[in-house]
C-alpha cells in the first residue's frame, strides 16, 4: 500500500500514513490525537484544522478529510489533546485525556457584569464550551456565593454541558472520579485525578453478594423468591462499593466531596442489581433486560460515599447475559485513529463465557453458561488463583510437578491449574477422550513405560475415580488433593460450552476461523492460562495460522478508559449499534454441538 508524508510544521514532526486516511487518523499517528467530540461523524466543526497543500492554505474538518498527497497540518497547541496510558496487569493502552467532569474556577473580580447580563450569563463569557442552564438550586447557590462578601471566587463542576455543582474558592485541582469493574465473585476501583488524568489507587474487593450464591443465577432467584432479597443484594454491592470509596479516601487523604464520578461495567445481572433493577426477566427466557442503554445517575439515588450530586455511569449492556463488561472488553480495544477491519474472536472467561466475533462494523455476540468451573468453584479442591494454589500442572516427565502460586504449601487447585492437570493427564493417557479417568490397572495395561509411575496415584475415594496430585502429608490442610472423575465432567460441560459458542458464532457470521486475525483471551483468568493447554484440551479453538493473546482484564482497562475520555464515551454508542446479540440456547445445531464436543479432542498418542 502507498504512504503519504504530513508534516507538523508547528511540531516539528512528520509521519507516513496510508493514502486515503483522514487528517485526524494523521494527527493521532503523530501522537496529537485532536478531541473528536462528534466521533469524527463531521458534525461538531471540533476538528477544525489548518492544512498547507500545493502551497495553498485552508481550513479543513479534520475527520473528515482525506489525504492522498502530501500534506502540511497546522496544529495549534490547545487542539491537541494529552493521551495517557491506561495499564492493567499485563496490557497498557492509551486514550485521549478528556474526561467528562471539568472544574472551572471563576474569580469574583473578573466578573464584570454589563447592564442587561446576568451573573450566569457573565460566567459563561469566561467559559470555551457550551453549557445549559444550571438548575434553581445550583442557581440559588450561585447567588449566595455571589453575595457572600467572604467568598472571593468560586469553582464550578461540569458534567459535560451541565453545572452539577459549585464550590467555594479556587479547587479546581481537586477533582476525582472511580472506574468500578463489578465482577460476580470481586469488585475492582480505580481511584483518578481527573484534574490531571493521574491513577492514584487501584483497590479490589470480594463482592458482597457472594453470601447470597456463588453465581448470577443464584443470585437473580434469591431477588425473585425473598421479598427483601433484590435490596438485600443491591445493598451489598453498594456497601462493597462504598468500603472501597472509603479506603480510596483514607488512604489518599481526599475528600470524599471532591469525588464526582463513576464509571462502572459489569454482567448483565450485575446492572441489574447494582441500579436495584427487578432481574426477574433477565432469569428466564428470552433472557431480556429491563435496560440495555447505559444508565447515568445521581450517587445520593443509590446511596454511594461520594459527593450526592456526583455522576454515576453505567455502560450499556449488549444484550442477554452479554453486558456491560463485554462492552468495556471492547472499548479496551478501541484504537487512537484506528479504524480496523480485521476480524477477532474475543472470548471472555468466566463464569458466564462470553464470546464476540467481528470488526467494529459488525459483530455478534453471545455468551455461553460455562459455569464456575474454570474459576475453580464446584470443584472439590478448586480455589482462586490466591496464595496455595497449584497454578501449574506437568506429568511429562513421569513426576508430578507442580508450581504453587507463592511457593507455599499447597491448598488447592486453581482455574489455571485445573486446565493444566486436565491437559497432562489427557496427554499421558489417565483419562480418554470421553473424559473417564481410567482405573489403575487399566491404565498400567496401556500407558508408556516412562508413565507407570503415576498409577500409584490413581485411586478411588468414595466410590470415585481420583487422582492424588499431592499426598495429604504436603498439603496445607493434611487431606489429599486430587482430580476427580466429577471435577473433569464439570470441566468437560465449561470447556464444550465455550467451544460450541465460537464455533456457532463463526458459522452465523459465516465466517471460517483460518479468516480471524487473531484470538483474544480476556477475564483475569484469561492471563494465567496456558493457552496451548486449553487448546489442546478443546476449551478455546485453534486455527491453523491465527494466534491467540491474552488481554488481561479488559474490562477493567475499558471501564477506565471510559472515564476518562469523551471520545470513547462517544464511540460506545456506535459500538453497540453494530454488535447482534445472539442468543445460543435457540440455535438448532447448540445441543448436538455440544455434546459433541464435551468430549476432548482426538490427539495422535505421542510422548509429551
Ligand atoms: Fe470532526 Fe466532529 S466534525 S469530530
Amino acid at each position: 500500500s502507498q504512504k503519504v508524508k504530513i508534516f507538523f510544521p508547528l511540531q516539528q514532526k512528520q509521519v507516513f500514513i496510508e493514502k486515503g486516511a483522514t487528517v485526524a487518523t494523521a494527527c493521532a499517528s503523530a501522537g496529537f490525537p485532536l478531541d473528536l467530540v462528534c466521533g469524527g461523524k463531521g458534525k461538531c466543526g471540533k476538528c477544525s484544522v489548518e492544512i498547507e497543500r500545493n502551497g495553498l492554505r485552508e481550513t479543513t474538518l479534520a475527520c473528515q478529510e482525506k489525504v492522498y498527497s502530501e500534506l502540511k497540518v497546522f496544529l495549534r497547541e490547545n487542539q491537541i489533546k494529552k493521551t495517557i496510558k491506561v495499564l492493567t496487569e499485563n496490557t497498557s493502552s492509551e486514550c485521549v485525556f478528556n474526561p467528562s467532569l471539568k472544574k472551572v474556577y471563576i474569580d469574583k473580580k473578573s466578573l464584570d457584569m454589563p447592564i442587561g447580563f446576568g451573573i450566569w450569563e457573565s460566567i459563561i463569557q469566561h467559559l470555551d464550551f457550551k453549557v445549559e442552564t444550571p438548575s434553581l438550586s445550583l442557581a440559588q447557590r450561585l447567588a449566595f456565593l455571589q453575595n457572600n462578601e467572604d467568598v472571593h471566587g468560586m469553582t464550578l463542576i461540569f458534567y459535560n454541558e451541565q453545572l452539577i455543582a459549585i464550590e467555594k474558592d479556587n479547587t479546581v485541582d481537586k477533582l476525582y472520579g472511580f472506574a468500578i469493574d463489578i465482577g460476580t465473585t470481586t469488585v475492582a476501583a480505580y481511584l483518578y485525578n481527573l484534574a490531571n488524568g493521574e491513577r492514584i489507587g487501584v483497590y479490589s474487593a470480594l463482592n458482597g453478594q457472594i453470601a447470597e450464591g456463588a453465581d448470577i443465577i443464584t443470585r437473580i432467584v434469591a431477588c425473585i423468591n425473598r421479598p427483601d432479597g433484590l435490596n438485600v443484594l443491591q445493598n451489598e454491592i453498594i456497601e462493597t462499593i462504598n468500603s472501597l470509596l472509603r479506603e480510596a479516601v483514607t488512604e489518599q487523604k481526599i475528600d470524599k466531596q471532591h469525588i464526582y464520578a463513576m464509571a462502572l461495567c459489569g454482567n448483565s445481572a450485575m446492572q441489574h442489581l447494582f441500579l436495584g433493577l427487578y432481574p426477574e426477566s433477565l432469569g428466564k427466557a428470552p433472557f431480556v433486560s429491563v435496560v440495555k442503554s447505559d444508565m447515568t445517575v445521581k450517587a445520593e439515588q443509590l446511596g454511594l460515599d461520594m459527593n450526592t450530586e456526583g455522576i454515576v455511569h453505567f455502560l450499556p449492556l449488549i444484550g442477554g447475559f452479554v453486558g456491560a463488561d463485554t462492552t468495556a472488553v471492547l472499548l479496551s480495544l478501541l484504537e487512537l485513529g484506528k479504524d480496523c477491519d480485521e476480524k477477532r474472536l474475543i472470548i471472555d472467561l468466566g463464569t458466564n463465557g462470553e464470546i464476540v466475533v467481528g470488526n467494529r462494523s459488525k459483530m455478534l455476540a453471545a455468551s455461553t453458561a460455562a459455569g464456575p468451573a474454570l474459576e475453580g468453584a464446584g470443584i472439590k479442591f478448586g480455589m482462586r488463583g490466591t496464595n496455595g494454589a497449584i497454578e501449574r500442572v506437568n506429568l511429562c516427565n513421569g513426576k508430578i510437578e507442580l508450581k504453587i502460586i507463592m511457593d507455599e504449601k499447597p491448598q488447592g487447585i486453581c482455574g489455571s491449574g485445573l486446565i493444566d492437570v486436565i491437559a497432562e493427564m489427557l496427554k499421558v493417557g489417565i483419562i480418554n477422550e470421553n473424559g473417564r479417568l481410567l482405573k489403575r490397572e487399566e491404565y498400567l495395561a496401556k500407558c508408556l513405560p516412562l508413565y507407570r509411575g503415576l498409577a500409584d496415584y490413581l485411586t478411588e475415594v468414595d466410590g470415585i475415580s481420583v487422582f492424588i496430585l499431592v499426598p495429604a502429608e504436603k498439603t496445607q490442610h493434611g487431606k489429599d488433593i486430587y482430580i476427580s472423575q466429577k471435577d473433569i465432567r464439570a470441566v468437560q460441560l465449561a470447556k464444550g460450552a465455550i467451544y460450541t459458542g465460537c464455533m456457532l458464532l463463526l458459522k452465523e457470521y459465516g465466517i471460517s476461523g483460518k479468516e480471524l486475525k487473531e484470538i483474544l483471551i480476556a477475564g483475569a483468568f484469561g492471563n494465567y492460562i496456558d493457552v496451548k493447554k486449553g487448546q489442546y484440551i478443546g476449551l478455546l479453538p485453534s486455527f491453523e495460522g491465527v494466534p491467540v493473546r491474552s488481554i488481561g482484564n479488559a474490562a477493567g482497562a475499558g471501564v477506565q478508559r471510559f472515564l476518562l475520555s469523551r471520545e470513547i464515551q462517544n464511540q460506545t454508542a456506535d459500538l453497540i449499534k453494530n454488535i447482534s446479540h445472539i442468543e445460543l440456547a435457540l440455535n438448532p445445531d447448540f445441543r448436538d454441538e455440544y455434546f459433541k464436543n464435551v468430549n476432548f479432542p482426538k490427539h495422535k498418542p505421542e510422548d509429551c
